[in-house]
């Protein structure tokens, strides 16, 4: 299959500035170059909103410039600030969420790009930015896809809803999004999206569940591997098992990939950083058996921070490594 590499430089998802620069900073590791060299023909193209504005609004803020003073619902804090005062003050009551408007707009391009990639029988390869860009992938291929299966590798669940959110982050609520439990529904992203059936779906690595999250996972019957599963039975076992589930009567498997399922000591340039992670030989692994068995129709690869990450770049070549091993 030929792969379409979808480049999405945003971040407003976070609560941390920098993971809009996640797309760069993989893409410049010879992304391409070591794609192709696995034999396959490679198309890249960059995803933004409003020519770039949208990601650039916050991250000036970072590099010095005067921040542009935003009245749209996330004026509890300073940029980067992943607090959640605002959340119970004024600033659109209970249920705000931050930039919500700005992460919808940047999916339902992102969601025309994974169908269309999809349709033409390519396998898209999205390179976040933070993790609600997951929202797009997800509407897009369960538009194409009728039955997908998901596997979701992250230190988290990103089950929240906008009501149990605690921060008000967007990148906290995309897989709740693919099973229909937020406010915002699958299909108002991507018209004809399918919601996604908890049956088909598999977590791996997650260890820091809010109690919402929990409540959803027991409630849906998700199947979880923890960390304590997978140090048990060994990845390979646990990947196995994972693909068994999501892959069941799927026509199509999307893997997304947050790096910080990976261990802060070997990726540390990410926002949300969770200790006792995987090691990147376990991690390489579980690619392993995903590439064997070839089952695998899409991909995400998000939450790589540059501004956080260590000298010499080392979490964004960790990430680029990995996802050339899912096809050599
Ligand atoms: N559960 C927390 C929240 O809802 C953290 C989510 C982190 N998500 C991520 N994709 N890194 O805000
Ligand atoms: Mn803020
Ligand atoms: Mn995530
Ligand atoms: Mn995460």
């Amino acid at each position: 299959r030929d792969v379409e590499v979808l480049s999405v430089p945003f971040g407003l998802g976070a609560g941390v500035s920098g993971s809009e620069h996640g797309p760069e900073a993989v893409v410049a590791e010879n992304l391409l170059h070591r794609l192709r060299a696995s034999g396959r023909r490679v198309r890249h193209r960059i995803i933004e909103a409003d020519g770039g504005a949208v990601r650039s609004k916050r991250s000036s803020a970072v590099f010095g410039a005067p921040a542009p003073v935003d009245r749209s619902g996330d004026s509890g804090g300073k940029p980067g600030d992943a607090g959640c005062a605002f959340r119970s003050g004024a600033n659109g009551g209970p249920e705000g969420m931050k930039h919500e408007a700005e992460v919808l707009a940047i999916n339902m391009l992102l969601a025309k790009e994974t169908a269309e990639a999809a349709k033409q029988g390519r396998f898209p390869l999205v390179i976040g930015g933070d993790h609600s860009i997951a929202i797009g992938s997800l509407a897009g291929l369960a538009s194409h896809y009728r039955k997908l299966g998901v596997i979701w590798f992250d230190a988290h669940a990103d089950l929240n809803t906008e009501l149990t959110s605690p921060s008000g982050n967007m990148h906290g609520i995309p897989l709740a999004v693919g099973l229909n439990r937020s406010r915002l529904k699958l299909a108002d992203v991507w018209r004809g999206a399918m919601p996604l059936r908890p049956e088909r779906m598999a977590i791996v690595a997650a260890r820091d569940i809010d109690p919402g999250e929990k409540e959803l996972i027991r409630e849906a019957g998700i199947r979880l591997f923890a960390m304590k599963e997978i140090r048990e039975r060994g990845i390979e076992r646990v990947m196995l098992e994972a693909l068994h589930i999501a892959g069941n009567g799927a026509d199509g498997v999307h893997f997304s990939f947050d790096i910080d399922s990976v261990d802060p000591l070997e990726a540390p340039g990410t926002g949300t950083p969770v200790p006792e992670g995987l090691t990147s030989h376990e991690a390489y692994a579980a690619f392993g058996v995903l590439r064997r068995a070839g089952r695998i129709t899409s991909m995400d690869a998000v939450e790589v921070n540059p501004l956080l990450d260590g000298r010499g770049g080392r979490t964004a070549k960790l990430a680029a490594k990995l996802i050339v091993s899912l096809f050599k």
